[in-house]
């Protein structure tokens, strides 16, 4: 019989590009657990002006990717194109849940994008632009003020839901691959999270929390910014090991357990990494 954790429930799930996005794993789970899922992706909107060739390209590249992966992975389910940072999709994204009378238990922001690091190559902070830095901060930190605003705002999401973001050891420590500008921005979602859990757990029981994972080579991102060696460090480096994507599901599943009191939490699964020297 299947777990009814979840029965009646709805989470947002962003920051699916493919089968293998950690967001993934979670809206697995979720299901598996008895809950739904809406799940937003990168792709073309209305609101994106004057798109060069290129950037058309990929955006519809990583919608057909998205739309077929959740169709594989999670079957019937509700999908949306999704920008954090253009507000009016955000909005937008809010306005067409409120019309589909869609309300949120809560969501998990796994967003985040880097230009400065290119063919697995991390420009040295020193050289990072106003821009680079601003892009950085807003796809990857901001963003989680301003989908949880919406969200708010048209009363999609609920009192008393849960919010997770994920996040990486590199926004506290000097790692041993240099991670650089996407680190501020790693410090920035967990400040937020911090002043979140205050805010909104005061407003409506809202909990906020962030997780810190392993490196972990299957995503795009992840394919994109880290090498094989980095994997192999950390894992021996980690008491037990690099953890999973099993496992990292498992922990937000744990977090958006309804009447949870765990809030403000910028929790560790990464195999005990976070301990060491
Ligand atoms: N892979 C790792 O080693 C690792 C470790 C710790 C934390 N994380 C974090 O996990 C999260 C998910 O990453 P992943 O490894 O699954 O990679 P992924 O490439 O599957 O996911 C990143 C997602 O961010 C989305 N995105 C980028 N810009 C966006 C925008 N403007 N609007 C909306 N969405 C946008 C992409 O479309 C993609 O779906 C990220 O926050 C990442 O930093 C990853």
């Amino acid at each position: 019989m299947q777990n009814q954790l979840f029965s009646g429930k709805t989470f947002l799930i962003t920051g699916i590009a493919d089968k293998n996005s950690l967001a993934m794993f979670v809206a697995k789970k979720i299901k598996e657990n008895g809950g739904a899922v809406v799940c937003t992706g990168l792709g073309i909107s209305p609101f994106h002006k004057n798109l060069s060739e290129r950037a058309q390209a990929f955006l519809q590249k990583n919608h057909e990717d998205f739309v077929a992966a959740v169709q594989s992975e999670l079957g019937d389910t509700v999908t949306a194109i999704l920008d954090v940072t253009i507000d009016e999709s955000i909005e937008s994204f809010a306005i067409a849940l409120k019309e589909k009378n869609i309300k949120l238990n809560g969501f998990l922001h796994a967003i985040a994008m880097d230009k400065t690091i290119r063919q697995k190559e991390v420009k040295p902070l020193i050289e990072v632009t106003k821009d680079e830095f601003c892009d950085t901060m807003e796809v990857s930190a901001y963003s989680l003020i301003r989908l949880a605003y919406y969200l708010m705002k048209f009363d999609i999401l609920q009192p008393d839901s849960s919010i997770c973001s994920l996040s990486y050891i590199a926004a506290a420590k000097v790692t041993f691959h240099p991670y650089r500008n996407i680190s501020i921005a790693k410090a920035a979602l967990e400040r937020i999270t911090i002043e979140l859990a205050d805010e909104l757990g005061r407003l409506n029981g809202t909990r906020v929390n962030a997780i810190r994972f392993s490196p972990y080579m299957g995503s795009k991102a992840g394919n994109a910014t880290l090498t094989e060696n980095v994997i192999e460090t950390s894992d021996e480096i980690s008491p037990l090991g690099n953890a999973t994507p099993d496992d990292l599901s498992n922990e937000v599943i744990h977090l958006f357990r309804p009447n949870g009191r765990i809030t403000g939490e910028i929790r560790h699964v990464d195999g005990g990494y976070n301990i060491m020297g």
